[in-house]
């Protein structure tokens, strides 16, 4: 019973399964203690790519020597040409000591862009199935020398060229490889690989041979297709879907290293299912003792924010489009204000399409501790977000297959990914040190944001909380007063949080409405914000109609009833309000005139304008619709002396209207009705004649 409980992981049922073999079979070799073996790697630097292979060493308890660290890099720059001699040479110092163990096995590997998907005993296991002395990585693809491909031994199937990101081999073989090397730190090491494999001579004495089919290594570059995912109890692998295999090792060479990363979101235990993110809070940051200084950065409609939150920043920096900036250059500045201030810690980058609703948001991004960290943003009821699951090897978008459960926080956690936009915080430290190059944001001809990815530091989203959204700005008109009002189709969530009173919904839920009279039901709709703005934007637009019977603006041209108004299609607002009408009028017509479903046509919609002066009051008139909405956008005694409405039917009149709340009634027959005079002040009201 132990067995089934325990290996539910395919390569516990390996080991299991390996270990009968062995006690039935005499002649199978005794296992390598685990013990005997030992991985070798050169790091010059502790990158974040480096940790994160010690990280998945120490998880499998490998026993890793690192060689070279501190050491200056001379081996070229190997992501872009030839190079990584260093590394033999290294390797060759480390190998004169261990020569003589020859019972020691020796993993050499390269670190920066590799990790760990099984242990050391797995891999002793698959060495010695692959029955030699010494095995290469392999690949399907022949690098540096092209020519050298015809003198492969070729293979029925597999990979057949060499590899030199992962070696395994006993030491005086290793040892009998590396002593060879005579060449400069900046020649290449997998060509003096390639060429001592393809002396038949040696590969004989040597006994080498190529992890054709994976079994140990797999190299991703050329490969990406063939590998997925596997999801185990506690564990993820990568599996070879080709050869089937579960490899141990996995180098995400050639430009295959964001496909690494996001491999690595999960292997070897990162994320799970079951467990979710097991990683998330190793090495946060204790925030008792907050907090550091951060600079802000732009427009003047942020002045009002900054009067009001100075306290809370040790300074305060606004550039203006008068400066002619471009993009790239502004974020470069601004990034700059934080990289050349030794005693800044963090720079916070934010993009006025940005909606953060969560106010710890700077705390939980601090907490994190990443370099680069940005909290997850969409666009609501959209797929859009700021950050890209994976590139296109041509460094476009392309989607990852977690994409979409990242963005819909079905897969929570902290996530290495190619490239975020609008919203990320960025260590000071990093600034002064692996971002010292300032030139990132006007790389080529990418778009400022797209080239932060290209900087070999891990950028990371996270989405454990839930932090705000994206607006949509691409349509956002500001020929307006208040340009905010239009936005009721772009960023709905916005506007309703924006416009809508706070108690709408309890309607809804806690029947919260009033029938003042017969059939008058009386609701709070609109925010305070909606009613000013709304009055602001008629009287901006300025010309209401002096309540004259001679009206140009509807059919017929004469008005029986006239108020001094304003008609919302006179500033452009017709859509929106309609829009309205059917969002968060209909529901409510709904409920209290059951069965009637509303198509919320409405072609007379207006703001009333009452002022003793010009027109006080409404004689007693049906309105043309089959119900009518009416909204106070005003506060009586406030603003407004007077006011309210009169229907004569059940001689109710209802004199104390409240700012925000709306009146809805039947129109043609039933509620004969009057506006009562107001006597002080300006009184505004916002009316629709819905029909049907
Ligand atoms: C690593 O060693 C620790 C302590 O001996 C042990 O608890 C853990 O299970 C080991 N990890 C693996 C993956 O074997
Ligand atoms: C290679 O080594 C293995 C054992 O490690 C041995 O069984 C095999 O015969 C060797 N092959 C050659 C060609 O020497
Ligand atoms: C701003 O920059 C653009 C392009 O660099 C240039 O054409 C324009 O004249 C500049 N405007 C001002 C006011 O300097
Ligand atoms: C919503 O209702 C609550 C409780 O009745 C009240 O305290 C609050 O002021 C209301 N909100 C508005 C905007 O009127
Ligand atoms: C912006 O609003 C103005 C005023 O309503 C209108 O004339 C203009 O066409 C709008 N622009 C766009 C791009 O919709
Ligand atoms: C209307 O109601 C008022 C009191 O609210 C009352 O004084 C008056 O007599 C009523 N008028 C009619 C016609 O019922
Ligand atoms: C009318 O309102 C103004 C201020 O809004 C106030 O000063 C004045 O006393 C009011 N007049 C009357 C008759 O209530």
């Amino acid at each position: 019973m132990e067995y089934l409980t325990f290996c539910f992981v395919f390569s516990c049922w390996m080991k299991f399964a390996s270990s009968v073999y062995s006690t039935d079979a005499p002649q199978a070799p005794a296992h390598i203690p685990k013990e005997k073996l030992l991985v070798l790697t050169v790091a010059t630097e502790e990158t974040d790519g480096f940790l994160r292979f010690m990280q998945s060493a120490k998880y499998f308890n490998y026993t890793v020597k690192v060689l070279g660290m501190g050491e200056g890099w001379k081996g070229g720059d190997v992501g872009r040409s030839i190079g990584g001699g260093q590394k033999i040479r290294l390797l060759k110092e480390a190998m004169e000591a261990l020569a003589d163990q020859e019972d020691l096995v020796v993993l050499s590997v390269d670190s920066y862009d590799l990790i760990f998907a099984g242990g050391p005993e797995e891999i002793l296991r698959k060495f010695q199935q692959a029955n030699h002395k010494v095995v290469f990585a392999a690949e399907g693809l022949v690098w540096p020398d092209k020519k050298l491909a015809d003198q492969y031994p070729s293979v029925r199937s597999g990979k057949r060229y060499l590899n030199s990101g992962g070696i395994i081999g006993y030491a005086p073989y290793i040892n009998s490889i590396v002593s060879q090397w005579n060449l400069h730190d900046n020649d290449d090491d997998q060509l003096f690989y390639t060429k001592i494999y393809l002396d038949p001579l040696q590969r004989q004495t040597l006994n080498m041979t190529l992890d054709h089919k994976c079994q140990i290594f797999q190299n991703l570059n050329g490969a990406v297709d063939e590998v997925l995912l596997k999801f185990g109890t506690d564990r993820v692998r990568v599996r070879n879907t080709m050869y089937d295999s579960l490899p141990a090792v996995v180098h995400g060479n050639g430009n295959t290293k964001m496909y690494l990363n996001y491999l690595a979101n999960y292997v070897p235990n990162a994320w799970s299912y079951e467990h979710g993110c097991s990683h998330c809070d190793d090495d946060v940051l204790d925030l008792t003792h907050c907090c550091g200084k951060f600079e802000v950065y732009h427009e003047k409609h942020i002045q009002n924010f900054w009067e009001e939150n100075r306290n809370v920043f040790s300074s305060f920096k606004v550039v203006g489009p008068e400066e002619n900036l471009s993009q790239g250059e502004a974020r470069n500045m601004g990034m700059d204000l934080c990289r050349k201030d030794a005693t800044c810690d963090y720079y916070f980058s934010i993009d006025s399409d940005v909606m953060l609703t969560n106010r710890q948001t700077l705390k939980l991004l601090i907490e994190q501790n990443r370099k680069i960290i940005g909290p997850l943003v969409t666009r609501h009821g959209k797929l859009w977000s700021n950050f890209w699951g994976a590139l296109s090897l041509d460094g476009y978008y392309a989607r990852s297959e977690d994409y979409v459960d990242i963005v819909q926080r079905k897969r929570v956690g902290v996530w290495n990914i190619p490239y975020m936009a609008h919203v990320y915080l960025v260590k000071g430290s990093a600034l002064r040190n692996e971002l010292k190059e300032r030139n990132f944001f006007i790389l080529e001809k990418l778009d400022p944001d797209m080239a932060l990815c290209r900087n070999g530091v891990f950028m990371y989203i996270t989405n454990r909380h839930d932090f705000g959204r994206l607006i949509s700005t691409a349509n956002y008109n500001i020929s307006h007063y208040n340009n905010d009002l239009w936005q009721i189709f772009e960023n709905p969530v916005d506007w309703k949080e924006k416009y809508i009173h706070q108690n709408y919904t309890r309607i809804f839920t806690e029947n919260y409405l009033e029938e003042p009279c017969p059939d008058v039901y009386w609701f709070p709709v609109f925010s305070e914000k909606a009613c000013d703005e709304l009055v602001e934007e008629m009287e901006h637009y300025g010309s209401w109609s002096g309540g004259k019977h001679e009206d140009k603006r509807i059919a017929g041209g004469y008005e029986t009833v006239p108020t001094d108004d304003i008609h919302m299609k006179q500033i452009g607002f017709d859509k929106e309000w309609l829009h309205f009408i059917r969002e968060f009028i209909s529901p409510v017509t709904l409920k209290v005139f059951s069965g009637y479903y509303t198509k919320g046509y409405a072609i007379m919609n207006f703001v009333v304008k009452y002022t003793p002066d010009r027109q006080a009051y409404l004689r007693p008139h049906h309105d043309s619709s089959t119900f009518t909405i009416n909204i106070a956008l005003n506060n009586k005694d406030r603003d407004f002396q007077g006011g309210g409405c009169r229907f004569h039917r059940y001689n109710c009149s209802i004199e104390s209207p409240r700012k925000g709340w709306s009146f809805m009634h039947p129109g043609r027959l039933t509620h004969l009705h009057e506006g009562l005079p107001t006597t002080n002040g300006t009184r505004y009201i916002a009316v629709s004649f819905i029909d049907p």
